[in-house]
Order: C-alpha cells, then sequence, then structure tokens
C-alpha cells in the first residue's frame, strides 16, 4: 500500500466545491431508468447515455471522480475513445463498483449482506490496469424498530464485509469507498435514524480499525440523517443537516479526508439543500462534506434527454446544472433561489 498515493487520490475526490458522480447503475438497475424514459436498455443505449453525461462542456469544474460499473469501464465512445480515458483527459478521476450486490442474509428476519469478496484482489489488479483509481462497496441496511432492525447481526456482517473490501482495496493502491446505506424506505423519525446511522457507523468504524485500513486513504459514503420517505413528521433542512453533522463528528475520525453522501431517494433539490446547509452552518469540520450522487445528479439530463441524440446538449445543460449546485452546496454557497436558474430549451 502507498498511503501518501491512496490520500492524495482521496483528497482530490474532495478536492473543494467538487464531488462524485455515481453511475455505476448495475445493468438492472439502469434498466429501471431507461424504461422511465421508454428507452430499451441496450448496451448501446447505456454507453450513449453514460457518454452524453460524460463529455458535458466544464463538469470537471463540479466533478471530480465518476463511478463504473463494470460495462462501463470496457467501453468505447462512438468515436472509438475508451469512455475511461475521456474522463481521464479532463482530469476527473475513475471509479469502480466492486461489490455484486445485497442477497438476504442468512439467519436475519430479511436483512441483507452485500456479496462480492471472493476473487476480489484479481478483479481489483485488473480494473486499477483499465484506470480505476478508487472503487464503491455498498452495504444496504433498513430500518424497523419495532423489528429491532438494523439488527446488530445484520450491522457485524456489512461492516466486515466492507472492512475486508477496503483492506483489499488499499493493498491494491485503490481508495475505498465504504458505503453503509441505510435507506430512507419506511415511517420512521429523524431520531430512529439519527440512533440506526450512530450505530452503524460505530460499527463500521471498528471493523476498519480491527482490519487495519488507512482512515487517511478511504471516503465514507454514508445517508444523511433523514426522516423516513413515509414519516408524517418531517424534519426541517436545518435539522437534517444538524443531526447529520452530530452524527458524523460523533462516529468519523478526524484522519478520515472526506464524506460523500449518497442521495438515497431525496429530491434533487432537498438533496443541495440538505449538503448546503451542513457546510453553510458548519463552516470548520475535520473532512470536507460533500456529494457521491446518482439519481439527485441523473434524474434531470435522463429526462432531458430521453433517449434522442438531439435532446444531449440540453441535458448536459441540465446535467451541468445539477453539478454546479451540488458543488456550490459543497462549499456551503447553495442557495435555494439558485434552482430557478435552468431553463429546459
Ligand atoms: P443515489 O444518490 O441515487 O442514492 O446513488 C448513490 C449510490 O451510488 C448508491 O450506491
Amino acid at each position: 500500500m502507498n498511503l501518501k498515493e491512496l490520500n492524495q487520490i482521496a483528497e482530490a475526490m474532495v478536492a473543494p466545491g467538487k464531488g462524485i458522480l455515481a453511475a455505476d447503475e448495475s445493468t438492472g438497475t439502469i434498466e429501471k431508468r431507461l424504461s422511465s424514459i421508454n428507452v430499451p436498455n441496450t448496451e448501446e443505449n447505456r454507453r450513449d447515455y453514460r457518454e452524453m453525461l460524460f463529455t458535458t462542456p466544464e463538469i470537471e469544474k463540479y466533478i471530480s471522480g465518476v463511478i463504473l460499473y463494470d460495462e462501463t469501464i470496457r467501453q468505447k465512445a462512438k468515436d472509438g475513445t475508451p469512455l475511461v480515458e475521456i474522463l481521464k483527459k479532463r482530469g476527473i478521476v475513475p471509479g469502480i463498483k466492486v461489490d455484486k450486490g445485497a442477497v438476504e442474509l442468512p439467519g436475519s428476519s430479511g436483512e441483507k449482506i452485500t456479496e462480492g469478496l471472493d476473487g476480489l484482489r484479481k478483479r481489483l489488479q485488473e480494473y486499477h490496469q483499465l484506470g480505476a483509481r478508487f472503487a464503491k462497496w455498498r452495504a444496504v441496511l433498513s430500518i424497523d424498530v419495532a423489528a429491532g432492525k438494523p439488527s446488530r447481526h445484520a450491522l457485524v456482517a456489512n461492516a466486515e464485509a466492507l472492512a475486508r473490501y477496503a483492506a483489499l482495496c488499499q493493498a491494491e493502491n485503490i481508495v475505498p469507498i465504504v458505503e453503509p446505506e441505510i435507506l430512507m424506505d419506511g415511517d420512521h423519525d429523524l431520531q430512529a435514524s439519527f440512533n440506526a446511522t450512530e450505530r452503524t457507523l460505530h460499527t463500521v468504524f471498528e471493523q476498519l480499525a480491527l482490519h487495519n485500513v488507512a482512515f487517511e486513504g478511504m471516503i465514507l459514503k454514508p445517508n444523511m440523517v433523514i426522516h423516513g420517505e413515509s414519516c408524517k413528521k418531517t424534519a426541517s433542512v436545518e435539522e437534517v443537516a444538524d443531526a447529520t453533522v452530530q452524527v458524523l463528528l460523533r462516529c468519523v475520525p478526524a484522519a478520515v479526508p472526506g464524506i460523500a453522501f449518497l442521495s438515497g431517494g431525496q429530491s434533487d433539490e432537498d438533496a443541495s439543500a440538505h449538503l448546503g446547509a451542513m457546510n453553510a452552518r458548519h463552516p470548520n469540520l475535520p473532512w470536507k462534506l460533500t456529494f457521491s450522487y446518482g439519481r439527485a445528479l441523473q434524474a434531470l439530463p435522463l429526462k432531458l434527454w430521453g433517449g434522442k441524440a438531439s435532446n444531449a446538449a440540453n441535458a448536459q445543460k441540465g446535467f451541468l446544472h445539477r453539478a454546479r449546485l451540488n458543488g456550490l452546496a459543497a462549499s456551503g454557497k447553495y442557495e435555494a433561489k439558485l434552482e430557478q436558474e435552468f431553463k429546459a430549451a
């Protein structure tokens, strides 16, 4: 492991005013996105859509890295240039999703465990050759207060898998994005999200330490502390921001260079407003707070593109708009009135 190099990559991923585009949807997940705009899920359409995103003018001002899927890291643009080269030329760090998805955790009542550790070292070596300098592994947890979820069983099993993945990444000079996602599904309130997030992050950092993961060479990708999507008592932007920062201060060592949130089904505007409020209200944190959004960056350009090359320029404007607003949020300069600046052609 070259910790200096890992730290430099991690710092670049959370450079001021920049964040990460999660474009690592599996073939099954991108199917849902493409079918929402009535576009068939073919390899060519997946390539065209992602090429449209990656070639957006000026996107490198706000996007530091892109998480790719196995198919995408091997794909070439229409003119034959590998998509990875397009990113690298613009100073954007290519990353790769390496987990193989979540399945039912045996012995639990419907909780999940993420697979993909077998053979991971070899896959990381190949991905490094293909240009990846960081990786992502997502653990999926859910809240059901009455049923005691997330259970300690699910927390420990998932935290251990995350730590084993992270240690392997660092051994291969790849920065691990450690993503323990607590889903927004359910009617739990802000406090329940706070409690579950605190238990999760304590367990994750205990396992990371046990597996000798160097905190200076990793990025944490957590959920925000937020009420469940069907909770009647919705928390304000400020409450979400303050609760999230409080739990992170309790759990995340200062040696971690940055924390890049997932959007998790929040609206585009909420995802920007919450990140913006955290940075505006808490300017002197030990780590950078930024974004690693999938849906909250892609929903607008996906809709504007609609599978038509003639819409690409307009879709790119929409993508740049969301990236810029999230970049401002990462600097604490987001304002809701900026949402009006984008007008679709
Ligand atoms: P969302 O921002 O859509 O939650 O996706 C981020 C991600 O990478 C989930 O693993």
